[in-house]
């Protein structure tokens, strides 16, 4: 356990660092209706839930969790959307207790109930959050049928593409990159 390590509110001036380890450390193909942008940590920024935090190693943001009062239609349910802890800080902890600091915040913001989604083969995820509380309630099995007149190029996911509106609510709603960032090489 790690107590050295601080927990404070995430600011302005942690963002290029969130947005940095998150670029290293998500996985943005294991869920494809999901990825990492500026847009999706300026949105969290911008809400008034209290319930984003960032883990501070002297001035290093060595993790964060972003959470916020808006999950799709359920006004009184929150989203723990996205959490991370950098790979030399990991199994400390830390994540434990983002986890739990975002929870209490949500939770006093009026929250009923806390929902985060984690993609069947992230066991550090699934654990950390059975660990916090967290039970599971539903699956869902991303099933893809490809065009077999197209050609694949990625025979594990093969993706439909987006329509262009879809793509810019999804974008707007920081669901989807819009600068191309999640396909930079790394
Ligand atoms: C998931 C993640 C945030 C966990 O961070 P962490 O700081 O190492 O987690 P903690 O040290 O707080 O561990 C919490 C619990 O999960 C368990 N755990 C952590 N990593 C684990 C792993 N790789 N395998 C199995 N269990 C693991 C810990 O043992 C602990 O359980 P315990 O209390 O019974 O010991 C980190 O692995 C990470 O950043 N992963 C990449 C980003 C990601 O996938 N985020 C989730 C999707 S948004």
């Amino acid at each position: 356990m790690d107590s050295v390590t601080a927990i404070v509110p995430m600011g302005l001036g942690h963002l290029r660092q969130v947005l940095d380890l998150g670029h290293e450390v998500f996985d943005v193909t294991a869920k494809p209706y999901t990825s990492w942008s500026l847009t999706s940590v300026a949105e969290h920024l911008d809400s008034p839930d209290g319930a984003c935090w960032v883990a501070l190693d002297s001035d290093r943001v060595v993790g964060f969790v972003l959470g916020s009062m808006e999950f799709e239609l359920r006004d009184d349910w929150a989203y723990l959307e996205w959490i991370a802890v950098a790979p030399d800080m990991q199994g400390r902890g830390i994540a434990k207790r983002l986890v739990d600091i975002c929870s209490d915040a949500l939770f006093a913001r009026g929250a009923l109930r806390i929902v985060t989604d984690v993609e069947g083969r992230n066991t550090a995820s699934a654990t950390l959050m059975k660990r916090s509380g967290f039970t599971a309630a539903a699956s869902v099995t991303l099933f893809v049928r490809p065009n077999p007149a197209e050609p694949q190029t990625d025979p594990e996911v093969g993706l439909p593409p987006i329509a262009p509106g879809t793509k810019r609510a999804l974008i707007r709603r920081g669901r989807l990159a819009g600068d191309n960032r999640a396909n930079r090489p790394r």
